[in-house]
C-alpha cells in the first residue's frame, strides 16, 4: 500500500468521523532570490479560505491571513498574499520583497481555519531557501570598429509575475544602441536578460559599463566591463623632428597614428623627382639621408586590422649654400 492509498484510507476513516480530510499538494522547498518575489504553489480541494503559518513547535506565528491581517507576524506584514482562487482549490502563496531573513523559513497551510477539522500539516511543510544574485554582464573581448556588437546583462530571479528592472551605467556612447529582453525559466528560477545591440565606433574604446538590476526595492550591480574596440590606424600623419631641411642633408620623421592595437609596422614612401622608393620598419621614427629638392614623404601604419596612410608631405628644402648663421 503506497502513501497515497494510505492517505485515501485515512480520509475514508476521517469522513466516517465527519471530519473533512484535505489532500494538500505543495513542494518541499521553494527557492527564492533576495529582493524578488517568491511563489509557493499550493493545491487542494475547493475551500473557503486559508491561513499560512510559520512552523514552530509551540506557537502558531501567522505568515498570511487575509481575513485578519493584524495577526500577521511583523516580518511578513504587507508582503504575503494568497494569489490562488479558493473556489478552484488553489491555495498558492506569494511573498514579495524576499529577505535573507526568510532563508530556511518553514511554512504550512491551514485550510478552512474556521472549521474544527484537524489537519496533518507536519508532512506538508515548505522550506523557503533564499539566494542572493547579482547581474552578470558580458561582451565579447574584442569588438571590431564598424561591426555590430552586443552587451548582455542577465540575472536570475524567482518572480514569474515581475521581471527585474535593468539600468545601464549612463554613457553617451550607448545612446544609439537598441535593447532586447529575454525571459525564461531556468531550473527552479527564472532568467531575465537584456541585450544592447549597436555598431561599434572608435569613441566606444575603453568605455566602462556596468548594469544594475532592481529586484523589489533591492538594487544590485554587475562587475564593470571595459569595451575593447579594434580600429584600423586613423589620422595617420608625419611629424618632423628636424626643423630645417637642407639639400643633401638628413631628416628624422615620425609616423603618428591612432589605432587599437598600436601599429606593428610602418612603411615610408619617398617620392623624389618622380622616383618612388619604399622602406618598412617596426619603428615610428625614420631617418632619411641625402634629401634633394622636390622630395615628398608619406607614411603608412599597419596594425593587423588594416592600414592607414598619411597625406603627402612636401619637404621645403633649403639650398646648401644658405648661411644658417645669418
Ligand atoms: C494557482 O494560482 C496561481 C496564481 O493565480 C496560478 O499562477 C497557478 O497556475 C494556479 N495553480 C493551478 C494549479 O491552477
Ligand atoms: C547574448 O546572449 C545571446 C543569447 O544567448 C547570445 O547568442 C549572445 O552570444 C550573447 N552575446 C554576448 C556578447 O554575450
Ligand atoms: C546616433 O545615430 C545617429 C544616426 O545614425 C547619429 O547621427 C548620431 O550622431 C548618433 N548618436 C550618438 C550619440 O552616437
Ligand atoms: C630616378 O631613377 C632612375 C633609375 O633608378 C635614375 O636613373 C634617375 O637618375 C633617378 N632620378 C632622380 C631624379 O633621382
Ligand atoms: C645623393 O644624391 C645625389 C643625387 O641623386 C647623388 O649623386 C649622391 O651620390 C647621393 N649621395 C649619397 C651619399 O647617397
Amino acid at each position: 500500500m503506497g502513501p497515497t492509498s494510505l492517505l485515501g484510507l485515512l480520509c475514508i476513516i476521517s469522513v466516517l468521523h465527519m471530519i473533512r480530510c484535505w489532500i494538500i499538494s505543495v513542494p518541499t522547498t521553494v527557492t527564492a532570490v533576495e529582493g524578488s518575489c517568491a511563489v509557493v504553489p499550493c493545491h487542494t480541494q475547493p475551500h473557503a479560505r486559508v491561513i499560512w503559518y510559520k512552523y514552530h513547535n509551540v506557537q502558531y506565528p501567522v505568515v498570511c491571513d487575509e481575513l485578519r491581517p493584524y495577526q500577521v507576524e511583523p516580518l511578513f506584514k504587507g508582503r504575503t498574499y494568497v494569489v490562488g482562487k479558493a473556489a478552484e482549490g488553489n491555495c498558492t502563496l506569494k511573498f514579495t520583497e524576499v529577505k535573507m531573513a526568510d532563508n530556511n523559513l518553514q511554512i504550512y497551510v491551514w485550510i478552512n481555519p474556521d472549521s474544527t477539522a484537524t489537519q496533518k500539516f507536519y508532512d506538508k511543510i515548505v522550506t523557503i531557501s533564499v539566494e542572493k544574485k547579482f547581474p552578470m554582464i558580458f561582451v565579447q573581448s574584442e569588438i571590431l570598429e564598424g561591426s555590430i556588437f552586443e552587451i548582455n546583462c542577465s540575472i536570475e530571479h524567482s518572480c514569474p509575475y515581475f521581471p527585474p528592472l535593468f539600468s545601464w551605467s549612463t554613457s553617451q556612447v550607448l545612446n544609439n544602441m537598441t535593447s532586447l529582453t529575454f525571459s525564461a525559466k531556468r531550473g527552479v528560477l527564472w532568467i531575465y536578460r537584456e541585450t544592447l545591440q549597436g555598431t561599434a565606433t572608435k569613441d566606444m574604446h575603453k568605455t566602462q559599463i556596468t548594469c544594475s538590476a532592481q529586484l523589489g526595492s533591492l538594487t544590485t550591480t554587475s562587475p564593470e566591463i571595459t569595451l575593447d574596440v579594434l580600429s584600423i590606424p586613423a589620422t595617420v600623419k608625419i611629424e618632423m623632428e628636424t626643423d630645417t631641411v637642407i639639400e643633401g642633408g638628413s631628416i628624422i620623421a615620425v609616423c603618428a597614428a591612432n589605432s587599437n592595437p598600436k601599429p606593428h609596422k610602418y612603411s615610408w614612401i619617398r617620392k623624389q623627382m618622380g622616383n618612388y622608393s619604399k622602406i618598412s620598419s617596426t619603428w615610428r621614427r625614420m631617418s632619411f639621408k641625402n634629401i634633394t629638392r622636390h622630395t615628398s614623404l608619406s607614411c603608412m601604419a599597419h596594425n593587423g586590422i588594416g592600414v592607414g596612410q598619411s597625406d603627402w608631405m612636401d619637404l621645403i628644402v633649403h639650398c646648401k649654400n644658405i648661411d644658417l648663421f645669418t
